[in-house]
């Protein structure tokens, strides 16, 4: 959720920083705030976006070398000045940023007061920088004893990133479950919340796993254990490249990942498909583990969500394997029965998403295997899972996912046909003509974005008005209607919702009135007559319907506007119906004059409860 960052070089810190944090307010932009030790440690914070903070320190001359900076999506403590990150002890001595939850902050609060710290602030953060000075001060055996101790204390997920008044030349982190990485160049060390924050400086990162906490001087990181000993790491070459995390052009980044995503689809599949035949050796998994599942439970959040849900249709008619597909943050919470046999698939863009990487835990537990897909390498998900298939989609930095989800309906639909044909449920030609049909999907996506863009642009500025939309469709144009949905409301603000297009006559079409907009997404030819019946039924009753149809199918009689799209296999319209919605999502969302890539209350890495 929050965003934070750090520097301890040669270079003055307040431009790295501020440049950082520019990078990671997609993961939290109420208020912002750095701390620069120039003599002294100084604190700056401003409510609001980024911008806020930038004009305030726009006359200072900040001449300092080491600093801490955070983008705050608020928690604990409504978004304002004051519960701004960083927080500092009660005498001043200990700065620190923070994203994560501190579950017992209260009962740290009643501990502390009794030693008569006073509070500020309504954060659980403030109770950190003082636990961190109490424990500094009563045993005084420096920072790493100070942040060890505090660790044992505290129930939560943390990543932080403290300054010491009396280490000046010194920054300390810790971790856990809340996402940190650390980089080092020759012009000094790095952190931060997330790679693209970095990348423009360095491409040479650590990881710091849970529980553990490091020392950042100028030119040298030492990571220490719980006990205080210290560890070995080795630096990891990141190979995306800086320009991925900028806008290059384009006017959002939504817009511009919408845009690679024929780039981003065919890097996925030559990753795992090479002369006409899959390969996921790459993940750890062989054929004969895959063979030996009996069902599969896909666990996600949000559209990751959504793609699970496109994937169960097309495993159990592909590889004829029981699926079931769970909302992380209720997998848990549910007791699920879980058979050992199984495989728990996590999908996730960051890998840091805090439920499904607890539903990842849970599934361990029951001693199920785990796989996980996932686009940021090296994340918490990815380290923890038995096996790992990457989608090669690049550092997505628009809240709202466009090309992670495409490239996450690949790696799904790569798993399905390899499952299918080790279980032998598809013959050889199948197979094949599977594999060479999902090669030609770049190039359909590229056609809709080529030619479908400028009509979609012109639609949507005339719908800019409307109150509420409806998704609706059948089978895997349902699936993708979920997605379609999430997308126009999540930027727009619009109320929208997907329903089964044979469910709309079990309640929602009394919502259905003059003008109502329905979007109609039409490509399996199986159910094709039904769902245009379906479409019928709210046109009788004032819809305007936009369709979103392969170009065999007849939708005329019931289409005000259509979008025509190319025809595929049946299991892959996905990819190709949800691009014209995308589309739909971000041009209403510009014609309402919103911030598109940082919509209100949203963050892109979901990293608490
Ligand atoms: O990083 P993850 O894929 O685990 O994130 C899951 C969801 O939070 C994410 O897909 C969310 O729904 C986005 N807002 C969708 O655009």
């Amino acid at each position: 959720m929050c965003g934070i960052v750090g520097y301890n070089g040669k270079k003055k810190a307040v431009d790295i920083l501020l440049d950082s944090l520019s990078k990671l307010e997609y993961r939290g932009y109420d208020s912002a705030g750095i701390a620069i030790r120039d003599k002294e440690i100084e604190v700056y914070k401003a409510k609001g976006k980024l911008a806020n903070l930038k004009e305030k320190l726009e006359k200072k001359d900040l001449k300092g070398t080491i600093g801490i900076g955070h983008t705050r999506w608020a928690t604990h403590g409504e978004p304002s000045e004051n519960n701004a990150h960083p927080h500092t002890s009660n005498d001043g001595s200990i700065t620190l940023v923070h994203n994560g939850i501190i579950e017992n902050y209260q009962e740290l609060i009643q501990k502390l007061e009794k030693h008569d710290y006073k509070f500020y602030s309504e954060t659980d953060t403030e109770v950190l920088a003082n636990i961190i000075d109490y424990y500094y001060k009563k045993y005084k055996m420096g920072p790493i004893d100070a942040i060890n101790r505090t660790m044992v204390r505290v129930r939560g997920s943390y990543a932080i990133a403290v300054m010491f008044e009396e280490h000046p030349d010194e920054i300390w982190v810790a971790r856990k479950d809340s996402p940190m990485i650390i980089g080092q160049n020759e012009d000094g060390t790095y952190l931060a919340s997330d790679v693209p924050a970095i990348l423009k400086y360095t491409n040479q990162v650590y990881y710091i796993d849970n529980l553990e906490a490091a020392c950042l001087k100028k030119d040298q990181v030492t990571f220490y254990d719980l006990n205080g000993d210290t560890i070995e790491k080795e630096l990891t070459t990141i190979k995306w490249n800086a320009e991925a995390a900028e806008k290059e052009g384009y006017e959002h980044f939504m817009l511009k990942e919408i845009f690679e995503q024929p780039d981003v689809i065919k890097k996925t599949i030559n990753y795992y498909i090479q002369n006409n035949k899959i390969d996921l050796s790459k993940s750890g998994i062989t054929k004969d583990v895959l063979k030996s599942f009996k069902e599969i439970y896909i666990i996600a959040c949000g559209s990751a969500y959504h793609v699970g849900i496109n994937a169960q249709y097309i495993f159990e008619e592909l590889a004829r394997i029981p699926v079931r597909v769970e909302i992380a943050s209720e997998f848990r919470y549910r007791h699920p029965i879980l058979d050992k046999k199984g495989l728990a698939i996590i999908i996730s863009q960051s890998g840091e998403t805090a439920d499904s990487l607890a539903a990842l835990r849970e599934a361990k537990k029951q001693g199920v295997k785990t796989l996980a897909i996932i686009n940021v390498v090296g994340s918490s998900i990815a380290r923890e899972a038995d096996y790992v298939l990457y989608t090669i989609a690049g550092p997505e930095i628009a809240v709202a996912t466009t090309k992670a989800f495409s490239a996450q309906l690949i790696v799904s639909y790569i798993l399905a046909i390899e499952m299918a044909h080790i279980r032998r449920k598809i013959n050889a030609k199948l197979n094949l003509e599977l594999i060479k049909e999902i090669q030609t999907l770049p190039d359909k996506v590229q056609y809709i974005l080529d030619n479908l863009t400028h009509s979609i642009q012109k639609i949507s500025s005339e719908f800019s008005y409307v109150h509420d939309a409806f998704y609706i469709g059948r089978n895997l144009d349902y699936a993708i209607s979920l997605e379609g949905s999430l997308k126009l409301k999540e930027v727009s603000y619009i109320h929208s919702e997907a329903y089964a297009a044979g469910e709309l006559k079990h309640g929602t079409i009394s919502l259905i009135e003059d003008k109502t907009l329905v979007i109609g997404v039409i490509t399996q030819e199986e159910v094709y007559e039904k769902t245009i019946s379906n479409l019928v039924e709210v046109k009788s009753r004032g819809a305007f319907i936009i369709t979103v149809s392969s170009d065999n199918l007849d939708v005329d009689k019931v289409s005000d506007y259509s979008i025509k799209i190319p025809e595929t296999n049946k299991y892959f319209y996905p990819s190709l119906t949800v691009i014209p919605l995308q589309l739909l999502g971000y041009y209403i969302t510009i014609a309402r004059g919103l911030d598109v890539d940082k919509p209100r209350n949203l963050a892109k890495s979901v990293t608490v409860e």
